[in-house]
């Protein structure tokens, strides 16, 4: 039997490169092995920006270009949007109950998220719970693989629980999921602080024009004590290193680098160029195709809407079978006493 993928990510903005290297490129690689669905997470989006539809919906058409300009191909991969799917709210009503708030606030990616948004005491309820809605995406489409940044484990582990916890009250219906996390699932913004992000405004976008690339670059964190060229300069924390052992390719070419650096005589500005042109390696086609794509609007919207048509026949289907495993229909026989099981 294939088995199925699903992942997804916020129409926040525009994605970035932390995107790419930490979950992208993996479904890109993935999606002809496995019945691969991308979920973009508008209703997700919304619980932090609930005065923003406009912007969240504008954003749905960007992620799906960035999608397809990085690979993904519409004719083997699934695009759906959350919104287009009511069942999947309805399953996250069902789900709220097989969880403690205390267990919600005890998720550190939550937490995490609470302290860098400022909410001021007054986090919104929807926030909160949005893991249980996450965990409906996941169990709706009964996938087996997630592919994820390591930000995005405490969603797949509150997932487990949370089927684990289904399965043992109504039968085992629904199918406990694995993270996928890639080699480089947390890569730092151009400021080194923090993971990359749109909200902390530190992060380097697939569709940025070369300008704004090099000029991202130029501006990133490197070893604040190697001041002077000949000196010898730190790898280890330094932010340009860390991209090139994201994007390099090239394995020996990086070590020359690194070793170059390490014994003095190699300045920042010459490692950023080389960073730039890595970057743009990778870039340039993403861009390119963004571009065309970008010219078709119609058949961007036709991605959108025969993949979320056929994302809804399946969790439809997810929907029916936990419904009639939770004695949720009127109407069914009062002696049915057997449980669906599968
Ligand atoms: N929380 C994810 C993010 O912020 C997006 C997301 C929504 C998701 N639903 C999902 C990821 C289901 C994996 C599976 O990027």
């Amino acid at each position: 039997m294939r088995r199925t993928i699903l992942t997804g990510d916020r129409p926040t903005g525009p994605l970035h490169l932390g995107h790419y290297a930490g979950s992208l490129l993996a479904r890109v690689e993935l999606q002809q092995a496995y019945d691969t669905y991308l979920l973009i997470a508008d209703l997700q989006a919304l619980t932090d920006h609930a005065d923003q539809p406009e912007q969240i919906h504008l954003n749905i058409r960007e992620v799906v270009l960035d999608y397809l300009a990085a690979g993904i191909d519409p004719a083997v991969a699934t695009i759906v949007v959350q919104s287009g799917i009511p069942e999947l709210a309805e399953l996250t009503g069902y789900l709220l109950n097989l969880v403690s708030v205390a267990r919600l606030e005890r998720n550190p990616t939550i937490k995490e998220e609470i302290r860098q948004k400022g909410f001021g005491g007054e986090i919104p309820a929807g926030f909160l719970v949005y893991p249980v809605s996450q965990a409906a995406d996941i169990a709706a489409f009964k996938a087996h693989l997630v592919p994820v940044g390591a930000d995005q484990l405490p969603m797949i582990e509150q997932t487990v629980e949370l089927v684990r916890r289904f399965n043992r009250l109504y039968g085992a219906l629904l199918v406990e999921p694995e993270a996928l996390v890639s080699r480089v699932s947390r890569l730092p913004g151009i400021d080194g602080r923090s993971k990359m992000s749109k909200s902390l405004g530190n992060a380097i976008h697939l569709s940025d024009s070369p300008d704004v690339v090099s000029h991202k670059v130029m501006r990133m964190y490197t070893d604040p004590r190697h001041a002077r060229i000949d000196e010898p300069g730190e790898v280890e924390g330094n932010v340009v290193f860390t991209y090139l052992d994201a994007f390099e390719t090239d394995a020996g070419a990086l070590d020359t680098l690194k070793a170059r650096y390490r014994a003095g005589g190699l300045g920042d500005v010459a490692v950023k160029h080389h960073l730039i042109e890595v970057l743009e390696g990778l870039l340039a086609p993403i861009r390119r195709r963004r571009q065309e794509l970008a010219r078709d609007p119609d058949f961007v919207m036709r991605v959108l809407r025969e993949g979320t048509e056929r994302g809804r026949a399946l969790v439809r289907r997810t929907v029916s079978e936990v419904r009639y495993a939770m004695h949720l229909e009127y109407d069914m026989p009062y002696d049915r006493t057997t449980r669906l099981t599968g």
